[in-house]
């Protein structure tokens, strides 16, 4: 407990400045200056979907911008780093702003608010990028630096997603996505079935039981023996949740991670055409922790066989074990490590 490293915020800037482009944060960032502490000891070794994993700590799809990024939160112990969502295609995503401090005004709206909160348990966002990707070329290559750069017991995951009207189905595009992470030599692909930033086909994947199965289906069949992970959101009720996870588990999916950033009415809206834009960050945090409870319960009481990961509100190290004590395998931060990149190791430091 002695030497944890310290808070970050606010002594420091966000590893991801939220003024810049997103192609800026990707050419030149993460900006981390600070120390790489020692990490404290024992290791909390776990089985993860058959890999043996130092820690059950990570950070899922979006912080991660590419191989530097993966780099630097595997030496600040995040065993679990999940590389950004990938299409098959390069793709600009959204222009500023794509980040900004919210309130949030009840479950499903949210005021934009101009300043980081002084305390990082009030620390909500907005965020909406629309899912910007670098060609397949780039990933080929970038993916493999990635794994590369990971130290013994990490496991490098690639969140992949597919276009709709892009010159094959939108099924098939997913699988095209979902090949080119397994030609770059991922071990475990996440699918997001869930962002709440793109169009309603590609975003609410998620709360359909026919096409949870169909897609599932077809990208578990290509990518073989790789395990496959589904990213998702909230669910309107406790049904569209069963029906979902019996697709899933039917089609062969593995894990589920949950969950995604909260649609939110956002005032003032981001721009043009997103008067909704995804809410992360503290706020949602007893909706994610909820989500992993029922997820747990259903996946006992249908005997699924799935492995659940949590994700939604972490900005302390203690807020990790809220998800594994209701029975996620993983947790995982985002938001939070973007403003306090030592949360690992404070975690780590305070877990003898
Ligand atoms: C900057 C940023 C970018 C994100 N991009 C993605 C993405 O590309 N794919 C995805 O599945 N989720 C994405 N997410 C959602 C996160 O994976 C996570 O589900 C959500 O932010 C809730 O966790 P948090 O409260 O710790 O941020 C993104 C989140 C943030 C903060």
């Amino acid at each position: 407990m002695k030497h944890l490293p310290p808070r970050w915020h606010p002594d420091h800037p966000a590893i991801y400045d939220i003024g810049k482009s997103y192609a800026v944060n990707a050419a030149e960032g993460p900006f981390f200056q600070g120390q790489i502490p020692k990490r404290p000891h024992p290791n909390r070794w776990i089985d993860f979907l058959g890999f043996k994993v130092r820690s059950p700590i990570g950070v899922p799809a979006g912080p991660l911008l590419n191989s530097r990024w993966i780099s630097l939160a595997g030496k600040l112990g995040y065993d679990l780093p999940v590389y950004k969502t990938i299409r098959s295609f390069a793709h600009p995503g959204h222009a500023l702003p794509n980040m900004v401090y919210v309130e949030t005004d009840g479950p499903r709206a949210a005021h934009q608010i101009g300043e980081p909160p002084s305390d990082l348990s009030h620390l909500t966002v907005t965020n909406s990028f629309g899912m910007p990707s670098k060609s397949p070329d780039f990933l080929l290559e970038d993916i493999g630096r990635a794994q590369e750069s990971l130290g013994e017991g990490q496991l490098l995951i690639v969140s992949v997603v597919g276009t709709p009207n892009h010159g094959v189905s939108f099924a098939e595009d997913f699988v095209r996505a979902a090949m080119i992470a397994k030609e770059a030599g991922a071990k475990v692909i996440e699918a997001n079935f869930s962002c709440p930033n793109v169009g309603k086909a590609e975003g609410c994947l998620y709360m359909s039981p026919e096409s949870v199965g169909v897609f599932a289906s077809a990208l578990v069949k290509a990518i073989r023996p790789v395990p496959l992970i589904l990213k998702v959101g909230l669910f309107d009720n406790p049904e569209q949740m069963k029906q979902v996870f019996l697709a899933a588990a039917r089609a062969g999916a593995r894990a589920v991670c949950g969950i995604n950033s909260v649609s939110m009415q956002v005032q003032p809206p981001l721009g043009e055409g997103r008067a909704s834009s995804g809410v992360c960050g503290a706020a949602i945090r007893p909706q994610a922790v909820q989500f992993i409870k029922e997820a747990v319960e259903l996946n006992q009481r249908e005997r699924l066989g799935l492995t659940l990961m949590g994700c939604g509100g972490i900005v302390e190290p203690g807020h990790f074990d809220e998800f594994l004590t209701a029975g996620a395998t993983i947790a995982m931060v985002a938001t939070g490590m973007m403003w306090d990149p030592y949360l690992a190791l404070r975690w780590h430091g305070s877990h003898p």
